[in-house]
């Protein structure tokens, strides 16, 4: 079944994810592409939105891109600066303004009845981020609401399914923000609300079918959630010509090699092991520099998968838990901080390197999407709740050089750590958590003896996405009970500290 689908169109602003997703909670799906490559099928989108953008529109390199296909064709939103660059297109002014406008603002509405301000209220907040401004609206523009600062704060084009508004509809802080893009989406351009889970699992289902046919497929599992989801549908999709991999760098969570494992095998999923630990820490040994680390670990983990994957004999297919974020990473029209921040994060090289044809069943979806379509397969709230773990995994919590013996000593730290969130049922209240071994002795006493031993680092983190996150507040009972039994538990730690920096400025991981 071909979906009702909307393009959202980036000019580089940090919200494009945002429209994004509002319009993906409306269960419609939407597609984000360059301002610069703007698809030429723009008959089978339902409706296009402009997104906003750092730049001006009266600078000399500000994205310009050919509207003709789109106005007037298909309906249209224009966001801020989208808003800006249509009334430029057709035939407007912008300028820089007098007054800049940053934050909060109120509508007022000027046109009765407008369509894209049905069930909104009057004086609705509406949050403004902009310098320039829309001076004369476009040919046949007609204003349809205004703001104290702001007399062009929406306008729609007559005769046509036009819009540009000049604040940001998809932030949290414009509070009827959603039902305006539901009005723009639903009851003026018709879109229809098809994109749930469940229809999701059937077409991907299918598609796959279609595209792999009989050839065998191999997949890396992590023990995370995208490759664990990833993995099921195309279970589902070609049963067992689907030969998944789970390697055990030797730097996982305490036994949770052996119990991932088991749970894989439970699903049904044709699931080999492989128990890699003692290449890895060969690889690490002497490294403490983190990138460095890192690069052995990706390396490492190259080699083994490459390995295993040529004994799968005639395999054909690389299928690869990428989800949506990543993609949109790869194609942003200016790159953008987010491309630098992750950039370490991806273990990269594996498709160029093994020359299989690659497979991304959950390459349209948000990380919340993922565990939605999960859910919705009956997957196991276990699986599907799981923390975020880092693939170089306790390699960068163990700060400085690695040995077996540090690795055990974080092991059972952060498993008393992680086993007491889950018994004082504060594990689903957090985002992340985990402990860090830091590279210092401290002094300590414990009977009647003088200690010199490590000392470690506990950190739970709130966040939707990891690209900002706070640290929790744990109530102090709960910190006292782990830290004495860690202390009491672990034979080399004399100390506990619990990290209470939020990011930015520091990192959810220490390395
Ligand atoms: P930071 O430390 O950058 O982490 O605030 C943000 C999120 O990314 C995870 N992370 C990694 N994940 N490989 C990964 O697969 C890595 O090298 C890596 N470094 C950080 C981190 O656990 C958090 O969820």
């Amino acid at each position: 079944m071909q979906h009702n689908k909307v393009l959202i169109l980036d000019f580089g602003s940090q919200y494009t994810q945002l429209i994004a997703r509002r319009v993906r909670e409306l269960n419609i799906y939407c597609e984000i592409h360059p301002f610069n490559k703007i698809p030429t099928d723009i008959d089978s989108f339902k409706a296009v939105i402009l997104s906003g953008s750092p730049s001006s529109v009266r600078a000399e390199n500000a994205p310009h891109p050919d509207l003709s296909k789109i106005r007037g064709q298909v309906p249209l939103l224009a966001v801020c600066y989208g808003a800006q660059y249509l009334s430029h297109f057709s035939g407007g002014l912008v300028e820089p303004s007098n007054t800049r406008e940053y934050g909060r603002a109120n509508l007022t509405f000027i046109k009765e009845n407008e369509p894209l301000f049905n069930q909104i209220e009057v004086r609705s907040q509406v949050w403004m981020s902009h310098s320039d401004t829309i001076k004369n609206l476009p040919t046949n523009g007609t204003l349809i609401a205004s703001t104290t600062d702001v007399e062009n704060a929406a306008f729609t084009i007559e005769g046509e399914q036009t819009y540009g508004i000049q604040f940001h509809p998809e932030v949290y802080h414009t509070t009827d923000g959603k039902q305006l893009l539901e009005n723009f989406l639903v009851h003026i351009a018709r879109v229809e609300q098809d994109w749930t889970p469940q229809s999701f699992v059937e077409e991907t289902v299918e598609a796959l079918q279609e595209k792999i046919g009989n050839d065998k497929v191999v997949l890396g599992l992590s023990g995370g959630v995208d490759s664990s989801v990833a993995a099921i549908l195309l279970h589902k999709s070609i049963g067992t010509n689907l030969y998944c991999i789970f390697v055990n760098n030797g730097l996982l969570r305490k036994n949770e090699y052996e119990s991932v494992l088991a749970q894989y095998e439970g699903m049904g999923l044709n699931v080999k092991g492989v128990d890699a630990s003692a290449r890895f820490l060969d690889a690490l040994a002497g490294l403490s520099d983190p990138e460095m680390k890192r690069k052995a670990i990706g390396r490492v983990f190259i080699e083994v998968f490459d390995d295993e994957a040529h004994q799968i004999k005639d395999v054909k297919w690389l299928a690869q838990g990428t989800i949506y974020p990543d993609v949109i990473e790869s194609v942003s029209a200016t790159g953008g901080p987010s491309a630098t921040i992750k950039s370490h994060h991806n273990v990269g090289g594996l498709p160029d390197f093994m020359k299989l044809q690659v497979v991304e069943p959950l390459k349209a979806l948000f990380k919340d999407e993922v565990r939605r379509v999960g859910a919705s397969m009956e997957m196991d709230a276990a699986i599907l709740g799981r923390h975020p773990f880092p693939g170089p995994g306790l390699a960068i919590r163990i700060l400085g050089d690695i040995t077996a013996e540090k690795v055990r000593i974080l092991q059972e730290v952060d498993a008393v750590f992680i086993d007491n969130l889950k018994s004082w049922n504060l594990y689903d209240k957090v985002w992340q958590a985990g402990a860090i071994l830091l590279p210092v002795n401290s002094v300590g006493v414990m009977g009647d003896e003088r200690t010199y031993e490590k000392c470690v680092a506990l950190r739970a983190v709130e966040s939707t996405d990891g690209m900002t996150a706070d640290w929790v507040n744990l109530p102090y009972e709960f910190l006292q009970k782990t830290s004495n039994e860690i202390i009491n538990k672990v034979k080399g730690v004399n100390r506990v500290v619990y990290d209470i920096s939020s990011k930015p400025p520091a990192t959810i991981e220490w390395e």
